[in-house]
């Protein structure tokens, strides 16, 4: 068996890479490096079974280049700017990040004869939705971000690519991922607040805003799970946890943890930033039908991702 993920240097991508490695099966990653960290591959290079090329998806010759010398049987298709905040500063971005390197590398996947390709979109494409726990079935009425419109693009590229060259499709829409090697989000934020002044914090929102998180080591067995158990002609599951938390009460967890108590500063309104979706809970019956369970509960989530940014404090250092 040989996989190719995209991304690999990536949070998510670096534990994939692992996870298969640790199972004997042939593993090839591409990376640009944007936001990967080479210390995430520390394990994966010393396996003879691992083969990092050094390239952006951007370019479509030398991505069919990569999956024509590979032949992976698999791709899991996980590069992207996973920077949702931030679109509306740089709208062309998402567009090329997302769903141009979408487009790449599926149709370099259809010329390479790949039989399965797995893509990671996001709960966020559901917009603000008023069914919860929200279902896959649930209609998206309306985008709210530049990232959620090029996952749902890069959505329907990958169900048309199924439907007419019969490459099995697996979308994956997670909510936000915690643990290990995490980069990005709420934690990150708030922990490098919380160092540079314990005294007061910043809050972007009222602090209610509801979110889902599930462990990265949940989401990828998840992935491993449906694309070894699923065979439709394409497969959407959502992928989140049974609870939900308020960013007041994961800041609650974060403080006691780092044993402070700054006072928060709220900048008020119901989101974050345009395009903050302020209750996210996705419905997971369809997921856990196939005998998937989670394993950590958000607050043990949580705690892992701080305890491992602290331990790891280059990493707050380095990304801004
Ligand atoms: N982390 C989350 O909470 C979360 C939630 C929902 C969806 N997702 C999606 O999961 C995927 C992985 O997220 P992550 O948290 O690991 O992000 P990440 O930023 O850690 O990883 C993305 C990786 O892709 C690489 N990359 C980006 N553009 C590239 C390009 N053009 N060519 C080659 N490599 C490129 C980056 O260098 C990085 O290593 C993303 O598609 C993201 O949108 C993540």
């Amino acid at each position: 068996m040989k996989v190719l993920i995209t991304g690999v240097a990536g949070f998510i991508g670096s534990h994939l890479a692992d996870h298969y490695l640790a199972q004997g099966v042939q593993v090839a990653g591409i990376d640009n490096f944007s936001t990967g960290q080479s210390e995430f591959l520390v394990g994966a290079n010393k396996n003879p079974g691992f083969k990092l090329f050094q390239s952006d998806l951007f370019n479509y010759t030398n991505t069919e280049k990569i999956l024509k010398e590979f032949k992976p049987d698999a791709v899991v298709h996980l590069a992207a700017n996973a920077d949702v905040r931030f679109g509306l500063n740089h709208p062309r971005k998402d567009l090329e990040q997302g769903t141009i390197c979408t487009f790449n590398i599926l149709e370099a996947s259809r010329q390479a004869g790949v039989k399965q390709f797995a893509y990671s979109s996001t709960g966020s494409v559901y917009g603000e939705p008023t069914v919860f726990p929200t279902p896959e079935s649930c209609s998206f009425p309306i985008q709210t971000s530049l990232y959620a419109a090029s996952k749902l693009a890069g959505e329907a590229l990958i169900q048309s690519y199924a439907e007419g060259y019969g490459i099995k499709g697996y979308i994956f829409r997670f909510v936000s991922i915690l643990g290990e090697r995490y980069t990005h989000g709420h934690i990150f934020d708030f922990a490098k607040k919380i160092k540079a002044n314990s005294k007061s914090i910043e809050v972007l929102g009222d602090g209610n805003q509801q979110k889902a998180y599930l462990y990265v080591g949940d989401c990828i067995r998840a992935i491993d799970h449906i694309m070894k158990t699923q065979n439709e002609k394409i497969n959407i599951f959502n992928l989140g946890p049974d609870e939900y938390l308020t960013v007041n009460q994961s800041l609650d967890v974060i403080c006691k943890t780092m044993n402070v108590q700054p006072t928060r500063d709220y900048t008020g309104g119901k989101r974050g930033w345009i395009g903050d979706s302020p209750f996210i809970f996705l419905d997971c019956t369809k997921l856990k039908k196939t005998g998937w369970k989670a394993t950590r509960t958000i607050r043990e989530s949580v705690e892992i991702t701080l305890k491992y940014l602290l331990e790891n404090s280059w990493l707050l250092e380095r990304r801004s």
